[in-house]
C-alpha cells in the first residue's frame, strides 16, 4: 500500500523552498531548522527609535542638564504654588515692623479670639488675663518680653515644654490675628483684675514698653 506523503513527517520537514536554500543557518535541534530571515522592517524601525531615544535622552537630561530631574521639578512646583498663594509674602512679614494696635476694633477681634474656645488662651490665662494655669498677662512682670514682637513670637511658638502649644492649641492664626491678640494682651497691662496669679519671680523680669 502506498503511504500518502504528506503524512510522513520527515518528508514535511525537509520541504525547503529553493529561493530559502541560502537562508538556512546550518544548526538543527530535533530536526528544526532556521532561516536567517531579514528582520521584519517595523520592528527594525522600533529598536532604531529606541537607540535614538536612548541617545537623546541621555543628552537632554545627563550631558546638558535641560531636562529637570524630579527633584528639581518638585522644587519648581514648589516655588510656583508659593508665588501663587504668595506663601513666601506671608512668611516674611517681620513682626517688629509691626506697631501696636489702639483701634477699638481690632481690639475687640483681639478679645474675641482671646476668649474663643479655639485658641483657650483665657482656659489658662483667665479670663482677664490675671493668669490661671499660665502666668498673669496684666502686670509687668515677663518672662520672654513684653512688647509686640515678643508676645506674638510666645503666641506663635509656644512653650510646649512647660505647657503651652504653638497659638495656645495649634489652632493657627494668620499674622493679622495674632498682630490683633498681641496688641490686646498688650492693652490688658495695668488693668489689676481680682485675684491675679503671683508672678513666678524666680523666672520673670520687670519689663516696660519703650
Ligand atoms: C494650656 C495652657 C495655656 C494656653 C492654652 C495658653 N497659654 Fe500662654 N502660657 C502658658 C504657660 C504655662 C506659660 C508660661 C511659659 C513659661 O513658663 O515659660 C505661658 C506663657 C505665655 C506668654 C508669655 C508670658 C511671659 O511671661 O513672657 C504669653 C504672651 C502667652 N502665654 C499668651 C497666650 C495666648 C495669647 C494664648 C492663646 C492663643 C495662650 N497663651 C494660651 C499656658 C497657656
Amino acid at each position: 500500500m502506498a503511504t500518502d506523503q504528506n503524512n510522513d513527517p520527515k518528508k514535511e520537514l525537509n520541504t525547503i523552498f529553493d529561493d530559502e536554500r541560502d537562508l538556512l543557518m546550518d544548526h538543527e535541534y530535533d530536526g528544526i531548522q532556521e532561516l536567517d530571515n531579514r528582520m521584519p522592517p517595523w520592528w527594525l524601525y522600533g529598536f532604531y527609535f529606541t537607540i535614538a531615544f536612548s541617545v537623546v535622552y541621555l543628552f537632554y537630561y545627563d550631558v546638558t542638564g535641560w531636562g529637570l530631574t524630579q527633584e528639581e521639578e518638585y522644587e519648581r512646583e514648589m516655588a510656583m504654588a508659593a508665588e501663587r498663594f504668595n506663601l513666601e509674602e506671608r512668611e516674611a512679614i517681620d513682626f517688629a515692623e509691626l506697631a501696636i494696635l489702639e483701634d477699638e476694633s481690632s481690639l475687640e477681634a483681639g478679645r474675641m479670639i482671646y476668649v474663643s474656645q479655639n485658641n483657650l488662651c483665657a482656659t489658662c490665662h483667665g479670663q482677664q488675663g490675671q493668669g490661671l494655669v499660665g502666668p498673669d498677662l496684666t502686670n509687668n512682670l515677663w518672662k520672654h518680653g513684653c512688647d509686640l514682637e515678643s508676645i506674638m513670637v510666645a503666641i506663635k511658638d509656644g512653650f510646649p515644654t512647660r505647657g503651652m502649644q504653638p497659638y495656645g492649641s495649634n489652632a493657627r492664626l494668620t499674622t493679622e490675628e495674632l498682630h490683633q491678640l498681641a496688641s490686646y494682651i498688650i492693652s490688658l497691662r495695668g488693668t489689676e483684675p481680682p485675684n491675679p496669679r503671683a508672678p513666678d519671680m524666680s523666672r520673670s523680669v520687670e519689663c516696660h514698653l519703650d
